[in-house]
């Protein structure tokens, strides 16, 4: 064999594993060139009739053929395996994957409906920032410096004075600032506390703010009222509403708030603790120190403690969501867990 025999068999040895269809084919073309009874060893044997001035060269050549074929022949084969996986992981017949559609939060769903009651009694929706001044936070609303809430150990204390509020009552004092009565606002937004996370307890919570001051006289039988009605529309038509005293540093007189429970329809049972009754807000009459705060903070008599009234309200979203819902474990609703999340859909 010639050196240009041996070139032209090289070539065509490559190009038959280029052609190879699969690996069956491939073992086919080693075995044909490779193989113990193949051509190269075929032409190895034949290398003593080479004329000896050809025959180092012509060594050298075979021994890079064997070496190019065998790269192919590897490249070749591993991409075929590959090839082969790929196409065994996809199976036609599986059904597709549907985007599963979304449900709005029952958070969000509880703040929608609630804004959208308070809509039919003239109520606007107001907003204020997560983190608060002092002032706005306690001061403004009568809490003493040394109330317990205003504790590092209560409160996400920043610096210069600011927190993370612990309340949405802030936004009471926000709105007397820059608005002058008749008010009428709810302000739902995120509440930040030192809370241990546990079933009924989050760091993290959402209030739902509610302030109606005017010139005209409004009471407690107003605000009884206001929230009654409110209870229907979330709870049902039965729902009903009971006040018990209580103490809040800007409302005189306060009260909390419970809700005919919704399940049993008060007799007890396990969602009420067998009371019938479930708390829901805190409530009572602006304290007239609030307006006087308010009106240092403006810089005029616009809120005149003996010519304003006004009640105030909160809420806790995710109180209300449990209860309405039957969620057992506040964790729930903020996990992201969709196979809870959907279940509103
Ligand atoms: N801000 C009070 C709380 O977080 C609730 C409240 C709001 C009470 C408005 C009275 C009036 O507990």
């Amino acid at each position: 064999m010639t050196l240009a025999e041996l070139d032209s068999q090289q070539a065509g040895s490559l190009a038959e594993v280029t052609a190879a269809a699969d690996a069956a084919a491939l073992e086919q073309v080693r075995v044909r060139y490779l193989g113990r009874n193949g051509l190269l060893p075929a032409i190895i044997k034949q290398m003593k009739d080479v004329p000896a001035a050809e025959r180092p060269e012509f060594g050298k050549r075979v021994q890079a053929w064997r070496a190019a074929l065998e790269r192919a022949l590897g490249e070749r084969v591993a991409g075929v395996g590959t090839a082969k996986k790929e196409q065994a992981a996809f199976d036609c017949t599986l059904p597709g994957r549907w985007p599963s559609p979304g449900a709005k939060h029952p958070v969000s769903r509880v703040i929608e409906e609630t804004a959208a009651i308070f809509a039919r009694l003239g109520f606007t929706v107001a907003d204020g920032p997560d983190i608060e001044t002092r002032f706005n936070n306690f001061t403004a609303l009568n809490t003493p410096a040394h109330h317990p809430s205003m504790d590092a150990s209560d409160t996400f204390w920043l610096t210069g004075d600011r927190l993370l509020r612990t309340q949405t009552s802030p936004v009471q004092i926000r709105m007397m600032t820059c608005h002058t009565p008749p008010i009428r606002i709810i302000t739902p937004g995120r509440t930040y506390r030192r809370d241990t996370t546990d079933a009924t307890h989050s760091a993290n919570f959402h209030q739902i703010e509610g302030l109606y001051v005017d010139t005209k006289p409004v009471s407690l039988a107003d605000l009884k009222s206001t929230l009654a009605y409110y209870a229907q529309e979330m709870m049902g038509a039965k729902a009903g509403v009971r006040f018990r005293p209580h103490f809040f540093p800007f409302t005189e007189p306060s009260v909390e708030v419970d809700f005919s429970c919704h399940v049993c329809g008060g007799k007890g049972c396990r969602v009420c603790k067998m009371s019938g009754w479930i708390e829901i807000a805190g409530a009572g009459m602006v304290d007239p120190r609030v307006y006087e705060h308010v009106n240092r903070a403006r810089g005029d008599q616009a809120y005149d403690p003996a010519a304003v009234y006004g009640y105030a309200f909160g809420f806790g979203v995710e109180r209300i969501a449990m209860v309405k819902y039957g969620i057992p474990d506040i964790r729930w609703l903020y996990e992201n867990d969709t196979r809870f999340l959907s279940q509103l859909a």
